[in-house]
């Protein structure tokens, strides 16, 4: 295969159907991972079949993820770009959470990232090359509602962070992004009046888009970004930034 190789995960829809579409118009094969059997097929319709291949995953089961990877390398051969975007919430006040909720958001965000960077760090280390994208987001920072999210995202970081320290000296440049409020079908669950709240405390008044963030991926897939490794981008319309009160 000619083409350099990148996996997306949870690309069926939001974000990571962005970066799957920007990734493809950057020269690069697709490799979809979804759960979303339905959406992942209509991706790789869509991308085309020369383009990109859908391989179902639930990315927080081992046995799943060590298949993935099998399939993907007997199609592909090498792997250079890995974005591990898939993710979910269920939020809840901490005193009304349940450890089901808790557990189910840490399974998926922190286990399933960390299933699959590890995947690709053998992979990465052996071929002498690669990068690891995760998909963080503001909420490491704090949100209420949010424990079990922000533990997750920021336990995404922290891996990040470790990652670059173990596979820097094999050319392997692990880098996470943290978007702030983007929409997609995951936002478009809120309501009505918590959107109204989170966007009026925006400094910029409006939410991001997908391409937004996948922008930031397209950056630091490319080839050509070197020496980066082990940080975190905001794509957050400054939210990260601190208090906005006017
Ligand atoms: P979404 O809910 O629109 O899409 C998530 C995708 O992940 C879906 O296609 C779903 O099927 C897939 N998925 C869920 N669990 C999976 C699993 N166990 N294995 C494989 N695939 C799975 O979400 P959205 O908004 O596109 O978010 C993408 C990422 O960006 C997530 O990690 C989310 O935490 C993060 N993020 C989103 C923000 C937003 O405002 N939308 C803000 C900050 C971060």
């Amino acid at each position: 295969m000619k083409k350099p190789v990148s996996i997306v995960t949870g690309a069926a829809k939001g974000i990571g159907k962005a970066i799957a579409l920007q990734l493809k118009n950057d020269g690069f094969f697709v490799v979809i991972a979804d759960m979303d059997v339905e959406g992942g097929k209509l991706l790789e319709a869509e991308l085309g079949t020369k383009n990109s291949r859908f391989i179902p995953c639930n990315i927080s089961n081992e046995n799943d993820v060590q298949q993935f990877f099998e399939h993907a390398r007997k199609i592909s051969g090498s792997i250079d770009v890995v974005v591990n975007n898939a993710g979910i919430i269920r939020d809840n006040m901490i005193w009304k959470m349940s450890v089901e909720e808790f557990d189910a958001v840490i399974a998926v965000n922190l286990r399933g990232t960390w299933l699959m960077c590890r995947e690709a760090a053998q992979l990465m280390k052996e071929q002498n090359f690669g990068r690891i994208i995760n998909i963080a987001s503001r909420a490491w920072l704090g949100n209420p509602g949010q424990s079990n999210y922000s533990a997750s995202k920021a336990g995404i970081v922290a891996l990040t962070r470790v990652l670059a320290l173990e596979l820097g000296r094999y050319n392997v440049f692990v880098n996470a992004i943290a978007p702030g409020l983007i929409d997609t079908p995951l936002t478009q669950k809120l309501e009505q009046t918590v959107l109204q709240k989170l966007i009026e405390a925006q400094p910029t008044k409006t939410m991001g888009k997908p391409e937004d963030v996948a922008r930031a991926v397209s950056f630091l897939a490319n080839s050509k970004t070197q020496f980066i490794t082990g940080q975190l981008i905001y794509v957050d319309g400054g939210k990260s930034i601190g208090a906005n009160l006017f």
